[in-house]
């Protein structure tokens, strides 16, 4: 694919590129269609030196579709903004998002895409890594393909938004725990490329199979998408800007350097349902 509006360089074999020759509070259409396009293609943008309010934040956003807003989290919504998710980490707290996952599938339609900005960064140190489904899923065998198609599985909160792990959220009572079946591969609307959809945070167990079938292939799966050659691994300045597909990547980010202050702001598009 050439771009003549803006310049891509990938970061990876499998995802990530970084964009650069564009302002994005200030994209014009064929800008935009270009980035799409770019979007579409590496699966993780990367932007330097996008100082957005949160009101170009938002509008970027919806250049995609509509905002979504958290189900949970208000106590790190930014003030004002309940689209905005604030992802903050220092010396008293730790940092949020540490482990594999793709946002929010526990909801009937996750969201499309994450749009992430670093707001103050570390100057070395707490990287974020990200992972491509679409490529994991190419790489198995025809056998393992089939045997996945078959298979359906039941995404929740209960492993990450816990009372214990989120004491000051508000919840919804046990019995109203949002949760939702997906296929353990979707195929994306827009590329036609298919990708596996389980993650080791909301993923609770595949349908139909004992615990132990369902623990050994959800574990085989965790453990296959983040084979080095399918993932990227990006370093934050500030202002920098992440866009990632939520239909067919994971992420998580590098716990290292953890007493820094790192504050990110986080808009996230809504999704259609996985099929
Ligand atoms: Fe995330």
């Amino acid at each position: 694919m050439s771009y003549r509006r803006i310049q891509v360089q990938p970061l990876a074999g499998a995802l990530g590129a970084e964009v650069s020759g564009v302002d994005l509070g200030e994209l014009d259409d064929g800008a935009y269609a270009e980035v799409h396009a770019a979007w579409l293609e590496h699966q993780v943008l990367f932007f330097r030196d996008q100082d957005l309010s949160p009101e170009q934040h938002k509008a970027f956003g919806r250049r995609f579709g509509e905002l979504q807003i958290h189900p949970f989290l208000h106590s790190r919504k930014a003030e004002g903004h309940p689209e905005i998710v604030v992802l903050e980490s220092d010396e008293a707290r730790p940092y949020v998002a540490s482990g594999w996952h793709t946002d929010v599938t526990f909801a009937e339609r996750p969201p499309m895409a994450s749009i992430l900005r670093g707001v103050e960064v570390p100057a070395w140190g707490g990287d974020t890594m990200w992972a491509s489904c679409n490529t994991a899923y190419d790489a198995l065998s025809g056998a393992m393909q089939r045997l996945l198609s078959e298979l359906a599985a039941i995404h929740d909160t209960s492993k990450t938004f816990s009372r214990d792990a989120y004491p000051s959220e508000s919840h919804p009572d046990a019995d109203k725990m949002p949760s939702a079946l997906h296929p353990v591969i979707r195929t994306h609307p827009e590329t036609g490329r298919r990708a596996i959809f389980v993650n080791p945070a909301f993923t609770r167990r595949i349908k139909g199979m004992r615990p132990a079938e369902s623990d050994a292939l959800l574990g085989f799966l965790y453990a296959h998408v983040a084979t080095p050659e399918f993932t990227c691994r990006f370093h934050w300045q500030k202002n920098s800007l992440a866009i990632w597909d939520n239909r067919c990547t994971q992420h998580r980010v590098v716990a290292d350097n953890a007493r820094a202050h790192r504050r990110m702001e986080r808009v996230t598009v809504e999704g259609d349902r996985p099929a």
